[in-house]
């Protein structure tokens, strides 16, 4: 075994390369895995997601006398994912119907399971009551209403939380950035209308208000918006206080933790992250003199995003001259989009290759019927040839939550491995499954 190339650091924590100058994750040669699960296939390593939930766990506590992590579901979830999340006793953040039933599905504990959203459906909110989620995080005043009417009708209490909208810009992309004054999410707070969604949830009989809640955008390279929106809402909280007795025991912060995506752009770690922001929200308690409170951080991405490795087999190859060279593979933007939604860059290794020397300027594009189908645009590659694996790291957040049909293309398979073991956790779409809907 060697460690290969400097871009294997992007990939899971147990990578390696075999004698044979395969890639190995999680004990298992993915070569093998292409060969007997076919691709594209989505490979995830089970030990480097639950040592990034550990990770997040241990630093946030170490720095905050009461944390509490939630994985944020839309980054990826399907039932065995969800198992993992439950056993290492993170919390799940969801944001549809379908979310929670998955959640549901595994048996996971309702009272740690977070309700997000900015327009959730009466159903969905019916659901959720029924099956006593733990905290619903309103997001405007349709909610309030909705969420007071549907409570009464139970005659229960639901403990709730207000996404507000602290006006701080997280520098990142624009259709990933939540937390401006011009946002679809949450209670502005310059305009006075999270002031007045305090006050109707105060009043409410049937609403308990614990706590007040941001998210300012995805990935967020730095601790310091955070730092800004803690001190916009715990001054806000100071002024509430005062105003209407509410006193918040739980500040939620939030997702949008970074990961290193390419060799060129590092990502803060989590301990800067949790370091960072728990002493500015320990600072600001003593300051505004307001009690204890909960610490609460949203994290998907940052779970899950290292341990999934996307992999591919290389097909046509066109190579034009003093142009370009494409390469192109069996999957593309139906399975991840987020090169043409993001510009989202990416690293890719020859993964039956991957010993060998990189000297190659290649752009590895999908099967899809669009030019903008491109996965890794310029990367430097041993000469490839149609049949090798292309193995693309950081694909865990994010692609397959956001996969589609898009030209009738099945959605990939995915597997989980752990020592030296890989089981399929998902089966590939199969054409019976593209019709099976339609009447
Ligand atoms: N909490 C809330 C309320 C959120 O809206 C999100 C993500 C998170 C937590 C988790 O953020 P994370 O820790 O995963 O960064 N599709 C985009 C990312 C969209 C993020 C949406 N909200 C992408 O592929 O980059």
């Amino acid at each position: 075994m060697s460690n290969g190339p400097a871009k294997l650091a992007l990939f899971p924590l147990t990578s390696e390369l075999n004698d044979g100058g395969h890639l190995c994750v999680g004990g298992c040669d993915v070569i093998s895995l292409a060969h007997e699960f076919g691709t594209p296939l989505y490979l995830f390593d089970e030990y480097t997601i639950r040592h990034k939930c550990r990770e997040f766990k241990s630093e946030f506590s170490r720095y905050f006398s009461d944390a509490s992590i939630l994985y944020a579901s839309k980054a990826f979830l399907n039932k065995a994912l969800a198992r993992i999340i439950k056993e290492e006793g993170l919390g799940l953040d969801v944001v549809s119907g379908g979310e929670l039933y998955i959640a549901r599905a595994v048996d996971f504990p309702m009272d740690k399971v977070y309700f997000h959203g900015n327009n959730k459906t009466p159903q969905e909110l019916e659901m959720a009551l029924e099956w006593n989620i733990g905290r619903v995080v309103v997001d405007n005043f349709y909610e309030i209403d909705l969420l007071n009417r549907l409570t009464k009708e139970r005659g229960i209490q639901q403990d709730v939380l207000l996404r507000l909208t602290p006006g701080v810009d997280p520098h990142t992309h624009q259709h990933t950035t939540t937390g401006t004054l011009d946002s679809k999410f949450g209670f502005p707070i310059s305009t006075g209308q999270a002031g007045e969604a305090v006050r109707q949830v105060m009043s409410s009989s049937n609403l308990n208000l614990r706590g007040l809640a941001f998210h300012l955008g995805s990935p967020i390279f730095e601790a310091q918006p955070y730092e800004l929106a803690a001190e916009i809402v715990l001054r806000f909280a100071r002024e509430m206080e005062g105003k209407y007795s509410f006193s918040a025991s739980e500040l939620d912060i939030g997702g949008g933790f970074a990961v290193q995506y390419t060799r060129e752009k590092e990502a803060p770690d989590i301990a800067h992250y949790a370091q960072t922001i728990s002493k500015r929200v320990n600072e600001l308690l003593s300051e505004l003199k307001l009690g204890r409170l909960q610490l609460i951080a949203e994290t998907g991405r940052a779970i899950v995003a290292q341990a999934g490795v996307a992999l591919y087999t290389a097909g046509a190859i066109k190579d034009i001259p003093d142009v370009r060279k494409y390469v192109c593979v069996d999957g593309g933007m139906n399975d991840n989009v987020r090169p043409p939604l993001y510009g989202a860059k990416y690293e890719a290794l020859v993964a039956n290759r991957a010993s060998e020397e990189e000297d190659e300027l290649v752009t590895i594009a999908g099967k899809l019927c669009e030019s903008g189908d491109v996965l890794v645009r310029d990367v430097k590659l041993p000469s490839v040839t149609s049949g090798d694996i292309i193995a693309i790291p950081v694909c865990g957040a994010y692609s397959l939550s956001m996969a589609s049909n898009y030209n009738a293309i099945p959605r990939p398979a995915i597997a989980m491995a752990r020592e030296g073991k890989a089981l399929l956790i998902r089966q590939r779409e199969s054409y019976q499954n593209l019709v099976a809907l339609d009447t």
